[in-house]
């Protein structure tokens, strides 16, 4: 028997990187449909500002990094004793490998492990804090995962391995909560307008110019995170599995398995890719 939909009236929704661009827009889109919302990052300035004008009622802003478990327990903690619940956690707090693409040749000793604690380490850190109350009130978990899941991760690889790990942790959930009635669902974002996507919208010249050669424009072009505010909220109340944002990448989603290959193989042959990552680490190496 499916889930019913989850009526976000009234719901319990935790959610981290909650003052980042796309975090925010999903408290205020949560919020504006009646949910109480615990929204968490890792400076309590920050969140404060992200929730300013809601609700003061119906909010509870803290400071918590999710690559401290104790962070994430106590957050948790309060939420239960103020509310006594948690429908909906969505873990989404999330680094890019940094200012600028690197190859697994040329990145800097210890990137891969900053971006896998924060992005993958993170993710199970919420949800393992948050997952006895999800199956006690039948909700809803909500992983961000990215595009990166499924494409090519050239000169962006402790990311793209982040996101592919996240994804298996958000399929894995959705069949083993199946038995309490409860659902999981994973986030892929395209590129969006926020901080985090700078580095390949002009930051860093070299990754603008491979990721323009990478992809056709409509793809490439980034999106508001209003947008994927209103996406993350209607994918809630549906307990959607997959929420892909814009929906321009269903089908490239879709048909991986034969687009994996066939991008694989002319990235490996196109002499000016080839020529770019050169760049990239003749750069790495006059460091
Ligand atoms: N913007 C995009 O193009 C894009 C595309 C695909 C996926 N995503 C994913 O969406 C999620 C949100 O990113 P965004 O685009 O809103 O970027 P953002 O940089 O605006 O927000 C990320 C937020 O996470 C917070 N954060 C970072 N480390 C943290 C930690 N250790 N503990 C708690 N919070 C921490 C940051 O302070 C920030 O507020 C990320 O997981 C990101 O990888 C973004």
């Amino acid at each position: 028997m499916g889930a019913q939909r989850l009526v976000l009236d009234g719901a319990v929704v935790v959610v981290t990187g909650a003052a980042g661009g796309i975090g925010r827009e999903v408290v205020r889109e949560v919020h504006r449909r009646g949910a109480r919302v615990v929204s968490l990052d890792l400076s309590q300035a920050a969140v404060d500002d992200a929730v300013r004008g809601l609700d003061p009622d119906r909010v509870l802003a803290a400071r918590a990094d999710v690559t401290v478990p104790a962070d994430l327990s106590d957050a948790v903690d309060r939420a239960v004793a103020r509310w006594g619940r948690i429908d909906v956690v969505f873990a989404n707090a999330g680094i890019s490998s940094g200012d600028s693409a690197d190859t697994v040749a040329s990145v800097a000793d210890g990137v891969f492990e900053r971006v896998i604690g924060v992005n993958l380490m993170g993710v199970w850190n919420t949800v393992r804090a948050a997952l006895p109350h999800i199956i006690d009130s039948r909700g809803h978990v909500l992983v961000t995962s990215s595009t990166y899941a499924y494409l090519n991760g050239m000169v962006n690889a402790p990311y793209a391995a982040s996101k592919a790990a996240v994804e298996q942790i958000g399929r894995a959930l959705r069949s083993e909560l199946a038995a309490h009635g409860a659902t999981a669902g994973v986030l892929y974002p395209g590129w969006v307008a926020t901080p985090i996507a700078d580095v390949a919208f002009g930051k860093d010249e070299l990754a603008t110019a491979l990721i323009k050669r990478a992809f056709p424009r409509p793809l490439l072009t980034p999106i508001k995170p209003r947008r994927v505010g209103l996406a993350v909220a209607d994918g809630i109340e549906a307990r959607s599995p997959r929420i892909q944002v814009p929906r321009r990448w269903i089908p490239v989603a879709a048909l991986r398995g034969i687009v994996n290959p066939l991008s694989d193989a002319a990235l490996h042959r196109d002499p000016t890719m080839i020529g770019l990552v050169r760049e990239v680490e003749d750069r790495a190496h006059r460091r």
